[in-house]
């Protein structure tokens, strides 16, 4: 039940919205006068729908036969069937970590980043061969660590265009994979030749991230390029690692490029598990749009991640479909046809009356702390569809004797809710900005650092 407070916390909020919606009409109605002949200027026509929880939202507490999940000692049997129906339905299964796996660390050095940090680079070689599919990890571990504490916990993501992108630190390693290349709203990839990086890719992502601030907030960063795993292109099968797995292909449950994604993750953590410079028993899964889509899969597939941050992971990640904007399962199945499994082709155009949803995925990494933050600007990922999936999940976290999200109305732009479940809506586009990181950082601080491990 809403509060009085919250309430007129909701009101304010919407004043607020209308406030920045004037601000820019008026910048509009500006650009109009200068661009007479130009395309509409775009508007953002949803700011001010409050998020609305779906009626028919598929509850997780109920078992597949409609029996109520009656106690916490009977989750482990509803959260393994969930799993096993997202498998089926849209992730699509995953091989088992491989036995020939093995780590080649080809760099080690203590005084990278002026001194700040020792940097790892290790080849995870999935299949034990040189030549084999692999990924590379590139791991930041702070040299110094506030209030004397010995190993830092981790921050391990997939970076979007090659671990060089990330910092201009002239020690890592040049991605030789194909780089998508040519207009990208998102990032000046003119570095890229032939779709291979260049050394002027160096440090052409390092805005979103922020190394050093993560560095002295005590946190190691570990990241590998999403193309090691899957080039992320229709005709990009041969190329990904699903390809090493050609049984997982011809099924209905097919290995999707998603899954590849979190699987990588979870391999990345077995190495982080026994690298003796930091704390593997404390390793966020963070990602954010289609990485962080395959952040929450990593998490919800893999207890040991000890937390989840989602940056705007929208479709088929924390949004729930059942709100019915932005990117749609048919969107996605149409846009990118290799993400999920085909069986998930079954529900286009069948969003509102799927008999599963993503609050339920997101519930499966209950109770262990999850961020999900959306950005007001960015419609396709539908910032009210993604706070719906934090405030549903929030009761699995809630029956599990975790507080959950800390409020049950749609908080102001830039007003983060922190808890064991936080969220933030931000102003502006889809990217990942100093204000996401300074929130995410206070919440590791406040639930990762220190906490037990999770199981
Ligand atoms: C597209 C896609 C989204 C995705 C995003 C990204 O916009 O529609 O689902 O999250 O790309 O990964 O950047």
């Amino acid at each position: 039940m809403a509060t009085v407070n919250s309430r007129r916390r909701a009101a304010e909020n919407k004043a607020e919205r209308r406030g920045h919606g004037i601000a820019r009409a008026l910048l509009c109605a500006a650009c109009a006068l200068t661009m007479a002949t130009a395309a509409p200027a775009q508007t953002n026509p949803d700011e001010d729908r409050q998020p609305v929880m779906p009626a028919r939202l598929p509850d997780p507490l109920l078992f597949a036969n409609g029996t109520r999940v009656a106690t916490p000692a009977q989750w482990p049997r509803r959260r393994k069937e969930l799993l096993q129906l997202f498998t089926a339905q849209m992730y699509g299964r995953m091989p088992g970590p491989p036995a020939q796996m093995r780590f080649r660390v080809y760099d080690l050095d203590r005084h990278a980043l002026g001194g700040k940090a020792t940097r790892e680079q290790v080849s995870v070689l999935f299949l034990g061969q040189e030549d084999g599919p692999r990924i590379d990890l590139l791991v930041y571990v702070p040299n110094s660590m506030p209030n004397q504490a010995k190993r830092p916990p981790v921050i391990l993501g997939l970076n979007f265009w090659g671990n060089e992108t990330i910092n201009p630190d002239p020690g890592i390693r040049i991605s030789d994979r194909w780089v998508e290349s040519g207009p990208s709203s998102y990032l000046d990839l003119s570095c890229v030749k032939n779709h291979r990086a260049t050394e002027a890719c160096r440090g052409i992502d390092a805005t979103r991230w922020p190394v050093e601030k993560i560095l002295d907030a005590g946190y190691a960063l570990a990241t590998a390029y999403r193309g090691d795993v899957d080039p992320d292109r229709r005709d990009g099968y041969a190329e990904s690692i699903r390809s090493a797995w050609p049984e997982l292909a011809q099924v209905g449950d097919n290995f999707s490029t998603i899954a590849a994604w979190s699987w990588a993750m979870s391999r990345a953590l077995d190495y982080l598990e026994q690298d003796r410079l930091v704390d593997g028993r404390h390793v966020v899964a963070f990602g954010w749009s289609r990485l962080g889509k395959a952040a929450i899969w990593a998490g919800a597939t893999d207890p040991r991640f000890a937390a989840v941050i989602s940056n705007e992971s929208g479709a088929g990640g924390a949004k729930v479909f059942h709100d019915v904007h932005g990117e749609t399962v048919e969107l996605l199945n149409t846009r990118f046809p290799y993400w999920f499994c085909r069986n998930f082709r079954q529900y286009n155009g069948r969003d509102a009356e799927m008999s599963f949803d993503q609050n339920e995925v997101l519930a499966l990494i209950a109770p262990r702390p999850l961020y999900i933050a959306s950005a007001i600007q960015d419609e396709n990922a539908d910032p009210q569809g993604e706070f719906l999936g934090a405030l549903a999940a929030s009761r699995v976290y809630r029956f599990l004797g975790s507080p959950g999200l800390p409020a049950n109305v749609w908080p102001g732009v830039n007003q983060p809710l922190l808890g064991p479940v936080s969220y933030h809506v931000r102003s502006g586009v889809h990217s990942v900005t100093d204000f996401d990181w300074e929130q995410y950082l206070r919440f590791c601080d406040a639930y990762v650092k220190g906490a037990a491990r999770p199981r």
